[in-house]
C-alpha cells in the first residue's frame, strides 16, 4: 500500500489521510477499481421484475462505476443480473423496463437469451469458433434481501461478510411487508470526495459542533433511554437514523446515450 495512505489502527495515534487521496486521478481509478468494483452495490426495489420474462435495467453508481447492468428473470422465474453491454459492439441492450422472451441489441440484432446466452447473430452463419463464451452476456453475483436487489462486479467477499451482520439485527422488523413511499424520499448532493462523506458519517465530533440543536436532543434521548428499565434496541451510537435517498439506479441510463439507439426487448 501507498505509505501515505496507511491508517494507524489506533485511532488515538491515526492522523489524516494525505491529500492525494482526494485529489490526484490515479488514486480516484484505483479505488474504482479496487474499492467500488469489489463491493455489493444496492440495485433498488425489485418491483419492476417480478413477472416471468420481466428485464429492467440498473445502472450502478452513475458518474463513478457507470456499470450497465440488466435484471432478467426467465420463463422459471429465476432472476439474475446480467450486463447490458451487447457483447457485438458495446450497445446498450435495454433501456426501460420490459417483458420479453429474450434479448434483442436494437444495432445489429444480436438475441440472447434471458439467462444470457447469446442465441443468434444476422450475418455470422459462416463465422468460426462462434459463439464464444465470450459472446455470452456475463451474468453477474446477485442477492436479494427485503425485496431489494443487490450485486457486485467483483466482490472481495461475500454477501453475507457485508449484510449478514445487519440482516441478523433486522430479523425482527416485517422487511418484505414493507411498501417504499417515494413521496417521503429524500435526495441530499454533495459536491465533495465520495471519502469526505463517509468520514462525516463516522465523526462523531461533526453533530456538536455543527448540529448543536439535534446533538443535544439526541444526548438527552440517549440518557432517557439508558434510565428506562425496559429493554431497547441496541444500535451503535454512531447510527443516525438515515432514510435511502430514491434509488439512482432506476433512472434511465446514461450510458446509453451517446449510444446507437437500441429497442432492446423482444416483444412478446
Ligand atoms: S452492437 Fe452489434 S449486435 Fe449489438
Amino acid at each position: 500500500m501507498d505509505p501515505r495512505f496507511e491508517i494507524h489502527p489506533e485511532a488515538s495515534a491515526a492522523s489524516t489521510l494525505d491529500k492525494a487521496f482526494y485529489l490526484d486521478p490515479e488514486v480516484w481509478a484505483l479505488a474504482r477499481e479496487r474499492i467500488f468494483a469489489r463491493c455489493w452495490h444496492w440495485l433498488g426495489a425489485l418491483d419492476d421484475v417480478t413477472e416471468p420474462g420481466s428485464l429492467a435495467p440498473r445502472d450502478v453508481l452513475p458518474g463513478l462505476l457507470d456499470e450497465p447492468l440488466l435484471l432478467a428473470r426467465d420463463a422459471g422465474g429465476t432472476l439474475r443480473c446480467l450486463s447490458n453491454v451487447c457483447t457485438h459492439r458495446g450497445n446498450l441492450l435495454v433501456q426501460a423496463p420490459c417483458r420479453a422472451k429474450d434479448i434483442r441489441c436494437g444495432y445489429h440484432a444480436r438475441r440472447f437469451g434471458l439467462d444470457g446466452h447469446m442465441l443468434s447473430m444476422p450475418g455470422f452463419e459462416q463465422a468460426q469458433n462462434f459463439p464464444a463464451a465470450s459472446d455470452h452476456l456475463p451474468v453477474l453475483p446477485l442477492h436479494t434481501f427485503a425485496g431489494h436487489g443487490y450485486a457486485a462486479i467483483d466482490p472481495a467477499a461475500p454477501f453475507d461478510a457485508f449484510f449478514g451482520e445487519v440482516r441478523d439485527r433486522l430479523a425482527g422488523l416485517p422487511l418484505d411487508g414493507l411498501i417504499a413511499d417515494p413521496s417521503r424520499s429524500r435526495d441530499y448532493r454533495f459536491d465533495a470526495h465520495w471519502a469526505l462523506y463517509v468520514e462525516n458519517y463516522l465523526d462523531g465530533r461533526t453533530s456538536p459542533s455543527c448540529m448543536p440543536a439535534s446533538h443535544a436532543r439526541s444526548t438527552s434521548a440517549s440518557t432517557a433511554t439508558s434510565s428506562s428499565a425496559t429493554p431497547t434496541c441496541s444500535w451503535p451510537k454512531h447510527a443516525t437514523a438515515r432514510k435511502p435517498s430514491s434509488c439512482p439506479l432506476a433512472r434511465p441510463t446514461t450510458a446509453g446515450a451517446s449510444r446507437p439507439t437500441t429497442s432492446g426487448c423482444s416483444r412478446t
